[in-house]
């Protein structure tokens, strides 16, 4: 997958894929290389993909006119994955403001951290932590003081989500896994086998709306014990609608199989507790008139937003929130189609 790291062994010469276009995830390798080949980058992202091993950041236009950072101000990207937000502010509050910045993946944050310095960001203008955004207060007292903008891009990333040996990937195979994290907890195969079908049929449900929770949960209940990769559980998806794949599957159940996963994904990584305990720390984490953006992924997430936004306007917190969620512009649909779901909501602290 390293291209550098071949180019250093003498006797190692990297193996060529097969055609002009490589399928597999490993065969990427100018992806992967993403700054040695920017004409090639340029190609696959106007083409409407995004390469992998990168992240393209979603409505930053919106976030930018909302946040309005400016010299000087200190700003907190919950969120960093592939640091794309994360540059925009850091441009907008240089030279003497500053960006921290929090990812519980402790694979992509060292990536994202290496790239951003090799930009030039200090030590003081960024400060990066691996850290879970539900402890946001206990960045404040050891920052000492609070933001001036709070930006929260919610989900996984397409590093993540594209890289089949993290196993968020239902298309290809993988381990069953689902981890954030995942040197904690417990893995999506761990889960499945310690749930009972009536639990497995609330968390599909509950998670994720899925309107055939009960069929899906009593063929992945059956199953349990022979789930080990993430193509496993496709298929098992599959199996309940009398198909042999995910790629048998009409658009429909094809999106059954992504709920699935994404129940899965939100148990594994306690994600709902995780916004929550965010959301009601938030307030308190804001200087006086101080801005917050957060961009939801599904409804489970927005209707959460949605509702400490509202109570913290109710409570006097907060002195303005957008009523209405606000979805990335057509153009920005069209050429990355990973946008389509965003659902971006702020709020402005008295
Ligand atoms: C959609 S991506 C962010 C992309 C980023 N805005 C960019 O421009 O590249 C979401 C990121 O949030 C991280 N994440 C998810 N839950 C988290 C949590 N509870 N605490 C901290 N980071 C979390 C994921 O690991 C992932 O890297």
């Amino acid at each position: 997958m390293d291209e550098e790291q071949n180019a250093s062994a003498p006797y190692k010469r990297r193996v060529r894929y097969p055609g002009k276009n490589p399928r597999h995830f490993k065969d990427k390798y100018k992806e992967h290389n993403h700054e040695k080949y920017p004409d090639d980058i340029k190609k696959i992202i106007k083409s409407g993909k995004t390469p992998v091993s990168t992240h393209r950041p979603i409505c930053v236009t919106e976030i930018l006119d909302i946040l309005k950072p400016i010299a000087g101000e200190a700003g907190l990207d919950a969120t960093l994955g592939f640091g794309g937000h994360a540059r925009e502010l850091l441009e907008r509050v240089k030279p003497d403001g500053c960006l921290y910045a929090l990812d519980l993946d402790p694979i992509e944050i060292i990536r994202t951290e290496k790239r951003l310095r090799n930009l030039g960001y200090t030590e003081q203008q960024l400060v990066v932590k691996h850290s879970n955004y539900a402890g946001i207060h206990k960045v404040v007292s050891e920052m000492g003081d609070t933001f001036d903008f709070i930006l929260a891009d919610l989900g996984v990333s397409s590093m993540q989500l594209d890289n089949p040996e993290r196993g968020f990937s239902f298309k290809q195979e993988g381990p069953l896994d689902l981890r954030l994290n995942p040197n904690r907890g417990h893995s999506a195969k761990e889960l499945i086998k310690r749930l009972s079908e009536k639990e497995l049929e609330d968390i599909f449900f509950e998670n994720s709306d899925e309107p055939h929770a009960k069929k899906i949960a009593a063929i992945v209940y059956k199953r349990r014990g022979h789930l080990h990769k993430t193509t496993d559980l496709s298929i098992a998806i599959a199996t309940a609608f009398n198909k042999k794949s995910y790629k048998d599957c009409t658009d429909n159940e094809k999106r059954s199989i992504r709920r699935v996963f994404q129940a899965l994904r939100i148990t594994v990584n306690d994600e709902f507790s995780a916004l929550e305990h965010f959301l009601r720390n938030l307030p308190f984490c804001l200087k006086s008139k101080g801005r917050v953006v957060i961009l939801s992924f599904h409804s489970g997430e927005d209707r959460r937003v949605m509702r400490f936004f509202k109570q913290g306007l109710q409570d006097g917190f907060y002195k303005d929130i957008s009523h209405e969620a606000i979805r990335s512009s057509s153009e920005e649909q069209f050429s990355n189609p990973r946008s389509k779901s965003a659902l971006l909501r702020w709020a402005i602290k008295k």
